[in-house]
């Protein structure tokens, strides 16, 4: 039996281009996920975390090698075909939320249905459910900054998830919390987890890192496991 990775990656770089120079930031990576699993990317601050999530979730393209997203080559997709591919496949936790100032809390969570074909009672019923899994049923109709940084996590988080997304990706998301809101958070990842999402997320803290079942440190580019 042959088991297909989720997420691989086959020799990766990135590189930026600046004044003229060519910055390497991603050197090589190659990288395979296997469904349900929960990672944990630790390593330096500059060290390439944020491009490596970038990249997974297509916000992002490789500069070289292979993106393959379950079996599909991200690269030379039409925009079409990869806002679809991201829609079933990408829930994207941003570390700075990324919430819209404007929109209310459902708004904000009912963003991925302006991309799907969903029924607007079947979204309604998704949002619903993913405000109350994170419960935040009570505030529907505040605005985020009105909201705690917790809150406006857990926002973020029912945003990520509402589409159930096979693959969450998390940008540090206990980063600017304090430490009774981040087990708050920790619990809900590994609630969705545990529901058969495929979780990959970047920390610092070795507490959050703990509950991976695998965890990766990124040095200067460079992936490799932690024991
Ligand atoms: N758009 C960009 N243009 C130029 N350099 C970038 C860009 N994005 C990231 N970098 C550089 O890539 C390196 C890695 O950044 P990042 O992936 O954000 O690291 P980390 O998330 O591990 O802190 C940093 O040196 C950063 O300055
Ligand atoms: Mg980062």
């Amino acid at each position: 039996m042959s088991v297909t990775a989720i997420v691989k990656l086959e020799n990766v770089t990135k590189s930026y281009s600046m004044e003229g120079q060519t910055v390497a930031v991603l050197r090589g990576i190659d990288f395979s996920v296997y469904q349900n699993e929960f990672i944990a990317i630790m390593g330096a601050s500059g060290s390439g975390k944020s491009t490596l999530l970038h990249i997974l979730g297509c916000l992002d393209t490789v500069t070289e090698g292979t993106y393959e997203l379950d079996g599909n080559n991200v690269r030379g997709l039409t925009d079409n075909k990869l806002a679809a591919l991201r829609l079933n496949y990408i829930g994207f936790v941003f570390q700075d939320f990324n919430l819209l100032p404007n929109a209310t809390v459902y708004e904000n969570v009912a963003l991925p249905f302006l991309y799907s074909r969903a029924h607007p009672d079947q979204s309604k019923k998704l949002v619903m459910e993913a405000l109350d899994a994170v419960a935040l049923t009570h505030r529907l109709r505040h605005r985020p900054s009105s909201l705690s940084g917790g809150e406006r996590q857990r926002v973020a988080i029912a945003r990520a998830v509402v589409c159930t997304p096979k693959i969450i990706l998390a940008d540090e998301p206990t980063g600017n919390l304090d430490s009774a809101t981040s087990a708050e958070i920790l619990t809900l990842f590994s609630r969705l987890h545990k529901k058969g999402a495929t979780i990959i997320l970047v920390t610092h803290d070795h507490k959050v890192a703990e509950t991976a079942s695998r965890k990766m440190i990124m040095e200067d580019g460079r992936l490799a496991g932690i024991p």
